[in-house]
């Protein structure tokens, strides 16, 4: 499984749901590869929290992201109070199927969590694990794994095991897990046409979708926001090459190719606009459009499951 997502993960826990039920995931034992949002999305793959539970704690995120500017400038501590709620204690154990090598170390898991290092030129590198010593290092990988600079802290990367580091989606490292017979794979996101993306900045329906979200991250009291979070960030430490190359990789490597099993708009119509969806991968989506996301991702699963023969063509009968 390849996903991408920023929170619209939420896409992968209705796919989950369905993919799980069939029998083509089994929790902690199929191999799920993540990356960026999608490796919390995996969270009930990797089999250290059900359905429910993830849906509960994701609305709540959400709720308090809203009250927060978006939680823009400190999405990453809010997603370091979902990982603590998410996981259980023995966390590493379970990804790692239980199984220790030498002196009690992590072995291979089923989990694999994509994240990117920039080079010595700040072009991101992609980079994965499948391996974690204890309970803390799969939260840092996870935390480290949807790091976005500037939007989840202060820091331009998050240093992880030593090196510096940050989301997963700057590079796609590794399509599917090594040696898999079969993988399947979804995105939240359509194969984009950059061109035409572009062009609809001008229509006056995206103008003021994009206000909207501009308006609901800064806030009643812009200058305060820009100045209480903004500055303190320190913007001038930023390295622009690496702003720019970053914006770059990412929106390369996020784009899905057309050969992707399954993502929305390909079996059912996304009742959304493009940028409204796009939008959603940063300014949280409300509890309800949730459940109409979760929803979304169980029904292309469905029609998916339905093509491939897992289910019975519509209208049949049992
Ligand atoms: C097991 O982990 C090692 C070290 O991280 C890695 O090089 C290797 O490719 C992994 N094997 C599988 C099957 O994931
Ligand atoms: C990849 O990540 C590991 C930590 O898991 C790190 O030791 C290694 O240096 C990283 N590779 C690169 C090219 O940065
Ligand atoms: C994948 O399988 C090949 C052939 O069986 C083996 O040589 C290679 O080491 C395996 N790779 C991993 C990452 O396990």
């Amino acid at each position: 499984m390849l996903k991408a997502a920023g929170l619209l993960l939420f896409y992968f826990i209705g796919v989950s749901k369905v993919l799980q039920q069939l029998g083509v995931i089994k929790p902690g034992e199929t191999r799920v590869a993540g990356t960026s949002g999608g490796i919390i999305g995996c969270a009930p793959d990797f089999g250290i929290v059900g359905h429910d539970k993830f849906l509960a704690v994701g609305k709540e995120f959400v709720t308090r992201c809203r009250a927060k500017n978006n939680c823009a400038g400190i999405l990453d501590s809010e997603v370091s109070r979902v990982v603590e709620q998410l996981l259980p204690p023995d966390a590493a154990n379970i990804v790692s199927r239980g199984a220790r090598g030498a002196r009690g170390a992590a072995v291979n898991g089923t989990a694999y969590i994509l994240f990117a290092n920039p080079n010595e030129k700040g072009v991101p590198v992609g980079n994965w694990t499948n391996t974690y010593d204890s309970r803390d290092d799969l939260a840092q990988a996870i935390r480290t794994g949807v790091y976005l600079p500037m939007w989840s802290g202060p820091a331009m990367t998050r240093p992880f095991r030593g090196v510096r580091s940050y989301d997963g989606g700057f590079r796609r490292a590794l399509p599917c897990p090594p040696n898999v017979t079969f993988c399947v794979t979804a995105s939240v996101l359509p194969p984009l046409n950059f061109r035409e993306l572009l062009d609809s900045l001008n229509e006056p329906y995206t103008n003021r979708v994009l206000r909207r979200a501009l308006s609901s991250t800064l806030g009643a009291h812009p200058m305060a926001f820009i100045q209480n979070v903004m500055l303190k960030n320190k913007v001038t430490s930023y390295k622009v090459d690496e702003v720019v190359l970053g914006t770059v990789a990412y929106l390369s490597a996020v784009n899905p190719g057309p050969d992707v099993h399954i993502y929305p708009g390909k079996y059912n119509k996304n009742p959304y606009s493009i940028w409204e969806w796009l939008l959603m991968m940063i300014i949280p989506p409300t509890p309800d459009e949730i459940d109409i996301i979760v929803k979304m991702g169980a029904d292309d699963a469905t029609s998916w499951a339905r093509e491939q023969g897992l289910l019975p063509p519509t209208g049949s009968r049992r």
